[in-house]
């Protein structure tokens, strides 16, 4: 707040001061060069996995190290075991104890500065020492947190040594893959003694309307000096690099003290951050002393305004927005743990494509590059703390951290997460053991009120299983409504949106068992799929498990599903059911479907050889199940004719094949030219289908809106597989040894139509200045490395990862598989 104030003389020339820096500011043509604080010290560390028996948890002058970059998660170098203490839900891969160290130099100019280490997340139980000084233990895997060096570090040409040892042995921790080792982004940091604290702003936008938004910013500023410090503090507001406004305040801090600066500004004209049009500001604090810079900070942040409204549902200025959300775990398939911008943004881009506008980041904080990329990209994010509290879910989990570690990791989590425009909710918890009870309801509160210390612009849930349990039987969803009954974290006015996950059967009676309060779906769906794989007839639900205290078997050769909308856990329902629901009533304000990609570990079925999940809309490599084009046939404005399955049956068989479609009335479809017949959606169906004798040919599908011919599709059949084609989804990446090229093996016939059974053994292999640094088919069974170079294709795809080196040339890559015609593609990197 700007308060009136009489100032003294040296306050004057203060304020004169901030104003001669903003105009030498602004000389710069209206632009700054923003120097970050921190570089990125990810690369050149030598890594040492312990062997329990030989060196017991400790490291000498003669253990062995080998040298590489992070991010890095060790447990996806090793192999499917499935004797792992990760056991399947942990996608059978081993933890263990690792070791890091790194040795590196700081200028002889810093000694006056503070240099500190930026941890993003370390998987789990980190431990972090300087030339031999303990800096602390951080027991959270998915938490970022930071040491100051500048006590023991040696300047000049002396070297330092930071150790980190990574204590992930004790298994199993997680229901799902976790990863293991320094798998985020790690920061080296320089700044002033004077600077904006590590996460020390804090901006809101009060009020924002069509002609001026009023823009708070909170800002605290962290003196490490022996002396109070006299400073400037300029924050100045951009848009796409142009100067808006700026606001300067004088400050006196006294010495070794924090002090927190509040300043208010208004923005004319804002320009609205939406998911269609992410837009984005930025602002810039720069601390000056004497007229001298010595501490610039940036944080991006975005101006719009929301509400969720027990009628509406969700409000995003002004306009009613249906949240149409994916939860996600953390891992990138292939690439294991190990975070990379390019593999989460092309994530996300994938599901933009079907229409999603949401992600929970179930069920833990994710890495920063993830809420960077939804801010820029427009989607509604609901950031999730936790998945139990004191009590356990597996034996080894956060729940024995609990106690010591909770308050602090929900803080620091909020201090980090809260400028994301993108965020719209905080999840204090995911299926907490204690929701029904009366200790859930006292911790709620407690958590409740950590957050609301922190933010107050957002709203809190939880996802509870279920909000109100209306007695349904998960297998014939027949339930009695006269046995109503309340989830007490629902019921605690500790949450200020019921989160409900499943059920789906009892949202429409959501007004009436929570009259005031919200409604979010946390969770839903929990359908099961095999991209590529069909069974007869598509018509009939399959649950499995047929009850949930059944061993989760499905008798299915290879572990396989239908990848018809037909089969889903007991708890949940098919894609279709939950959508309906939704889509029907607008006080419903949308739903988190679980799960956006399949993900490493929790397969359902949950039994060998499983070992990753078959929740996914798209799979383990990126490709899209069948289901995908139902939710973007309703999801966008893309005219979609989507026709499943392919086209290589017995003859005479009875084949059903479904139509997903949209902007028109009705689809013909003809089997070898004659048709077949028309169908056209009644009521609230989502497909059509046929079922017709198989004959080898072709299937062609014409959508058409009033007679007239909307699209027209086909898919043939396949004859023996003869060649291998290799697409990239981007041709040309950056010479910066991080960015990724997503290269797509099709498996062909002579005719160039894909063959939908081809499983064959892909061998790959990549010239000049970079790597291959993931395969993977999707296969929920398969144990080949997705580290190797060859792998087997699963219904006739397969995917090859390459990353970039730093030096910028032409990368030919090769695929090759026996008996059939190889080929290559070039990359360029630059
Ligand atoms: C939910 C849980 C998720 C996942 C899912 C599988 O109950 O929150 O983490 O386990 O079930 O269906």
């Amino acid at each position: 707040m700007n308060k009136k104030k009489n100032f003294n003389h040296f306050q004057k020339t203060l304020i004169l001061l901030g104003i001669i820096i903003t105009l030498a500011f602004n000389s710069k043509g209206g632009k700054t060069d923003l120097n970050s604080r921190k570089i990125n010290f990810n690369s050149g560390w030598s890594f040492h996995l312990n062997d329990s028996i030989k060196d017991k948890d400790t490291i000498n002058s003669t253990t062995t190290w080998r040298t590489l970059n992070l991010p890095h998660d060790w447990s996806i170098e090793g192999k499917f075991d499935e004797k792992s203490p990760a056991g399947y839900g942990g996608g059978a891969l081993n933890g263990g104890l690792g070791w890091y160290k790194k040795t590196f130099k700081v200028a002889t100019a810093n000694k006056t500065k503070t240099t500190s280490i930026i941890f993003d997340g370390v998987y789990r139980n980190s431990e972090v020492w300087i030339n031999g000084h303990y800096l602390g233990k951080r027991p959270n895997g998915y938490i970022g947190f930071q040491y100051d060096l500048s006590p023991y570090l040696n300047y000049g040409d002396k070297d330092n040594e930071i150790i980190v040892k990574v204590d992930n042995s004790k298994q199993p921790n997680s229901r799902w893959y976790s990863g293991s080792g320094i798998f985020r982004n790690v920061w080296l940091q320089t700044t002033d003694k004077l600077h904006v604290e590590q996460w020390g702003t804090y901006i809101t936008t009060p009020k924002v309307t069509v002609k001026s938004a009023s823009v708070h910013l909170e800002t605290t500023i962290k003196n490490q000096y022996t002396a109070s410090k006299s400073a400037t503090i300029l924050t100045t507001i951009f848009k796409n690099d142009i100067k808006v406004t700026s606001v300067t305040q004088n400050i006196s801090i006294a010495a070794n003290a924090n002090q927190v600066l509040n300043q208010d500004i208004l923005v004319n004209n804002p320009v609205l951050w939406s998911i269609e049009k992410p837009e984005l500001y930025t602002a810039v604090t720069i601390i000056s002393i004497n007229n001298k810079i010595v501490d610039e900070y940036k944080t991006t942040f975005g101006i719009r305004n929301f509400k969720f409204d027990v009628n509406k549902g969700f409000i995003l200025n002004g306009k009613q927005v249906k949240i149409k959300g994916v939860c996600m775990h953390h891992d990138l398939g292939p690439l294991g743990s190990a975070i990379n911008t390019r593999a989460i943004e092309r994530q996300l881009e994938i599901l933009k494509g079907m229409g999603v506008n949401g992600i929970r980041t179930s069920h833990n904080p994710p890495a920063p590059e993830l809420l960077n990329l939804c801010d820029k990209m427009g989607f509604i994010v609901m950031d999730e703390a936790f998945d139990m509290w004191k009590k356990a879910k597996t034996k080894y989990d956060y729940s024995l951290n609990w106690d010591k570690w909770h308050a602090k990791d929900l803080q620091d989590q909020i201090l980090r997460d809260r400028n994301h425009p993108s965020i719209f909710m905080w999840s204090i918890g995911n299926e907490i053991p204690e929701q029904w009870s009366d200790e859930g309801v006292v911790i709620a509160k407690e958590l409740s009120a950590i957050v609301k210390k922190l933010d107050t612009t957002r709203l809190v849930t939880a996802a509870m299983n279920p909000a109100v349990n209306m007695n349904i039987d998960a297998v014939t969803l027949q339930f009695e409504k006269s046995k109503t009954y309340f989830n007490s974290l629902a019921t605690s006015g500790a949450l200020d949106i019921i989160g409900y996950n499943y059920a789906h059967q009892t949202f429409e009676y959501h007004q009436k068992n929570f009259p005031n309060v919200p409604f979010i779906a946390t969770e839903t769906t929990s359908a099961l799929e095999t991209r590529g794989y069909y069974e007869f007839p598509s018509d009939t639900i399959k649950v499995w498990p047929v009850r949930w205290d059944l061993p989760f078997t499905t008798g299915n050769p290879n572990n396989t599903v239908s990848a018809f909308d037909q089969v889903r856990a007991p708890w949940g329902s098919t894609h279709e059911a939950t959508w309906k629901v939704i889509k029907k009533y607008d006080f419903l304000a949308g739903m988190y479907i679980w799960t956006g990609f399949d993900y490493i570990g929790e397969p359902t079925p949950y039994e060998w050889p499983s070992i990753s999940s078959y929740f996914g809309i798209v799979d383990l490599a990126g490709f899209p199940k069948d289901v995908y084009y139902m939710y973007q046939s309703e999801w966008t404005d893309k005219t979609v004719l989507h026709i499943f399955p392919h086209w290589n049956w017995k003859v005479g068989q009875n084949v059903d094949v479904w139509a997903y479609y949209n902007n028109a009335d009705e689809v013909e479809l003809f089997l070898n030219g004659k048709s077949v017949g028309v169908r056209s959606k009644k009521e609230d169906d989502l497909h059509v289908m046929w079922r017709i004798p198989f004959q080898a040919g072709t299937l062609k599908a014409v959508s058409r809106k009033n007679g007239k011919t909307v699209l027209e599709t086909e898919i043939k059949t396949a004859e023996a597989p003869a060649l291998l084609k290799l697409t990239a989804d981007r041709n040309t990446i950056n010479a910066d040894g991080n960015d990724l090229s997503f290269v797509t093996v099709d498996i062909l016939d002579a005719n160039g139509v894909l063959s939908p059974n081809a499983n064959n053994e892909i061998s790959f292999s990549l010239k000049g200045n970079g790597k291959i640094v993931g395969v993977c088919s999707g296969d929920p069974v398969s144990h080949e490395s997705y580290k190797g170079t060859k792998h087997t294709a699963l219904n006739g795809k397969c995917l090859v990862v390459i990353q970039s080196g730093n030096k910028a040339e032409k990368l030919e890559l090769t695929a090759s598989a026996n008996d059939l015609k190889s080929s290559k593609t070039v990359i360029t990197t630059k």
